[in-house]
């Protein structure tokens, strides 16, 4: 078991909870919404001229690359992809991402048994009525089995149980990934990122990644590289033990965190995924699993170079 140390108090459990419980919303007021607030908090301006086009990004000369005094080591890029690219990546991370050799919390995928294409093709089957709403909608994607879904692993594939990183348990990892990671990377200052294992998360309403630190890869330095799409969520980071009282942040679709230096082994956990709050009808299967879930693409250097 994890133990806390500083007298064992766990402060981020009970941060944690507050944001996890069902019975009433959490107050948001001490949320950090990046969006909004840019005081306290050193504001780069990076130069990222030539590499938007192919990966989805919004053309621009520069990332906005900000970085909150209160959590040293922490940078956000607020949403840097275009629409398209939004639909792009998630794509990828649904159709393509999931598929053998990748492993996954349900198994092999094949094209023989592909949860992804399966859902594409029952979508056509549901009555238009059942997808008017947002209840309707739920209660389909709560019937197939892509909404088990958890983790996919990519490159070298996290062990769950030991948590070791195996030369015996490695695949390809996706190359337009490591292009895109770089990106980030050089924008807080890492050009020779080498991206070589990713988990990508799926979560619904109601679904947290509970408080952890990120600690298996041989090569502590390099930053870890998060990018999420669909339902906003409440990630919370702490410090190196979890006594600290975490620090909550609001991160929307396409939004990026880097934890690198002071934060690349600090405490963090998903507490909430905010739910969907525009009702319409929905029948294209993308926009139809995004509106009810987030994905995060979780990006790890796990080599010493
Ligand atoms: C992880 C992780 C954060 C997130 O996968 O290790 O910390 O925002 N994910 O989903
Ligand atoms: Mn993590």
């Amino acid at each position: 078991m994890e133990t806390a140390n500083s007298g064992d108090v766990d402060n981020f459990k009970t941060v944690f909870k507050y944001f996890k419980q069902k019975a009433q919303a959490p107050c948001y007021r001490d949320v950090i919404d990046f969006q909004t607030q840019r005081n306290n908090m050193t504001i780069n301006k990076v130069p990222i001229e030539g590499f938007c086009n192919d990966m989805g990004l919004r053309f621009s000369k520069s990332l906005t690359v900000l970085q909150p005094d209160s959590i040293p080591g922490l940078s956000f890029i607020c949403n840097p992809f275009t629409e398209e690219g939004q639909q792009l990546w998630s794509k990828r991370c649904l159709e393509m991402y999931p598929l053998q050799p990748s492993k996954t919390n349900i198994g092999d995928v094949t094209h023989s048994n592909d949860v992804w294409k399966n859902w594409c093709k029952s979508v056509n089957g549901f009555a238009s009525s059942k997808l008017g709403n947002n209840k309707g909608q739920l209660q389909v994607l709560k019937s197939s089995p892509i909404w088990k879904l958890r983790w996919v692993t990519l490159g070298y594939h996290h062990n769950w149980d030991t948590k070791v990183y195996s030369d015996d348990n490695v695949s390809l990892f996706p190359p337009e990934l490591n292009q895109l990671a770089n990106v980030f990377a050089t924008a807080v200052g890492e050009p020779k990122y080498n991206a070589e294992a990713a988990i990508i998360n799926y979560y619904h309403v109601g679904s947290t990644l509970s408080p952890h630190t990120d600690h298996s890869e041989k090569n502590l330095k390099a930053p870890l590289i998060s990018i999420s799409f669909g339902l906003p969520a409440i990630f919370l980071i702490g410090g190196l033990n979890k006594a600290q009282t975490p620090q909550a942040i609001l991160i929307r679709s396409g939004d990026v965190i880097i934890m690198s230096e002071k934060s690349r082994l600090s405490y963090h956990a998903v507490p909430r995924i905010l739910e969907c709050d525009v009702e319409k009808p929905r029948h294209d299967p993308k926009e139809l699993f995004l509106a009810h879930s987030r994905i995060n693409m979780n990006i790890r250097q796990v080599l010493t170079s």
